[in-house]
């Protein structure tokens, strides 16, 4: 006799029910694709909903970070502060340029950034010239800083606006999972000199494979268009007057942005209603979710918590075709890094890593695949508890 065996839930599937097919086709009829319409209008739908002056279609997010970086004068030999838990693509970025990421742990309830070792270190351990501001220990300069708006929360700009500020350090915001959350009316990645997005398949918006550069400064907006078109500055003749990268978001990608876009409001009232399902479910079991920023906004584009033994956890949903995932490995612990500096008193980020559950939340989940997903994380906390 065959056995009936549940579908799968997936942890965070994209969701292309709205008019992708036919505006990639429309894409291809074209025969525009490099470049075209639906480029410019995606980069214009992203400006809009944003507030973001300029929009620069780019390959991906960890390119965009690596070209914004360069526009924001990280050099080889720079020290840049990173957050020490967030996606490996961020601390990768600094190190294709020649620079060192320093790792800055995270707050326990924001799971951001830690804006206090931030300030600590800055005021206590560089030094300032008119070259910049300089490590104390090895006179390295360091140029930049990233907040990561990890999972859709936003680290507190205005405060770290105002440290950039007193230590000449450029702010390159990683926004690659926030589209849709807002500060204080702000959209994430407009506060700083400039902000990163990502549109890889898991995020609340897809392109397949994209991201965006957004800025206010037209200087910095030209030059990234530059950078990522090969540094090609004759319109026919093949003169490359610097070292360009071939990074630009191709037509039929951006179509499909474009109808991605149109859902997007859909799609971020199913994240805050998935977000609000586990927040209730679990309300009575000794799990910790992210706690927002003041006056954050947030998109919910990953629903996750802390809980004891999230290990077993995981290996208990996955035997009931439930995937969830660890939240990320700190960056300090990878092998690349683990020669670098890394910012803490208590290795929250550790902590906070080894504690983490990612729990699904595609915006197309269905209620009853919510309720199953909560009974049985209910039923396993309850059985590993004892
Ligand atoms: C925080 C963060 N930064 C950067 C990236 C890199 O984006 P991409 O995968 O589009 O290169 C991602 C996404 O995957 C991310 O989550």
């Amino acid at each position: 006799m065959e056995t009936y065996s549940p579908p799968v839930i997936p942890l965070c599937e994209p969701n292309l029910n709205g008019r992708e097919k036919q505006y990639m086709a429309e894409a291809v009829d074209s025969n525009w694709l490099s470049g075209g319409s639906f480029l410019r209008r995606f980069e214009h739908q992203l400006a809009d909903y944003t507030g973001a002056k300029h929009v620069i279609g780019i390959s991906n997010g960890t390119s965009a970070l690596q070209v914004a970086l360069t526009l924001a004068g990280v050099e080889r030999g720079d020290l840049v502060l990173v957050p020490d838990l967030t996606f490996v693509a961020t601390a990768n970025a600094v190190k294709y340029l020649g620079a060192t990421p320093i790792m800055v742990d995270i707050d326990p309830h924001t799971w951001l950034m830690n804006l206090d070792l931030v300030q600590d270190f800055l005021e206590n351990h560089t030094y300032q010239n008119s070259g910049g501001c300089f490590h104390r220990k090895n006179h390295r300069r360091i140029k930049a800083v990233i907040p990561v708006h990890l999972l859709g929360n936003i680290c507190e700009m205005d405060r770290l606006n105002g440290i950039a500020e007193q230590f000449a350090l450029a702010v390159v915001e990683d926004a690659a999972c926030s589209l849709g959350a807002f500060q204080n009316s702000r959209h994430s990645g407009t506060s700083g000199l400039l902000g990163t997005m990502s549109f890889n398949s898991n995020k609340i918006i897809t392109t397949a494979g994209g991201g965006a550069i957004l800025t206010h400064n037209d200087t910095l907006a030209k030059r990234a268009r530059h950078l990522i078109t090969q540094a090609k500055s004759h319109l026919t003749e093949y003169i490359h007057d610097e070292l360009g990268y071939n990074f630009r978001l191709v037509n039929p990608l951006a179509a499909m942005g474009c109808a991605q876009m149109e859902q997007l409001p859909d799609f971020l009232q199913r994240k805050r209603e998935v977000a609000a399902h586990y927040h209730e479910a679990f309300a009575e079991y000794e799990v910790a979710f992210q706690q927002l920023t003041p006056g954050t906004d947030s998109n919910y584009w990953h629903s996750a918590m802390l809980v004891d033994k999230s290990r077993s956890l995981i290996a208990g949903l996955a035997a009931e075709n439930i995937e969830t995932r660890p939240l990320w490995t700190p960056i300090h612990e990878l092998p690349v890094f683990r020669e670098d500096v890394y910012l803490t008193h208590e290795n929250v980020s550790s902590q906070v890593s080894g504690r983490g559950i990612m729990l699904p939340c595609s915006t197309s989940i269905t209620d009853e695949q919510l309720q199953r997903v909560s009974q049985a994380v209910g039923s396993l906390l309850n059985s590993i508890k004892n």
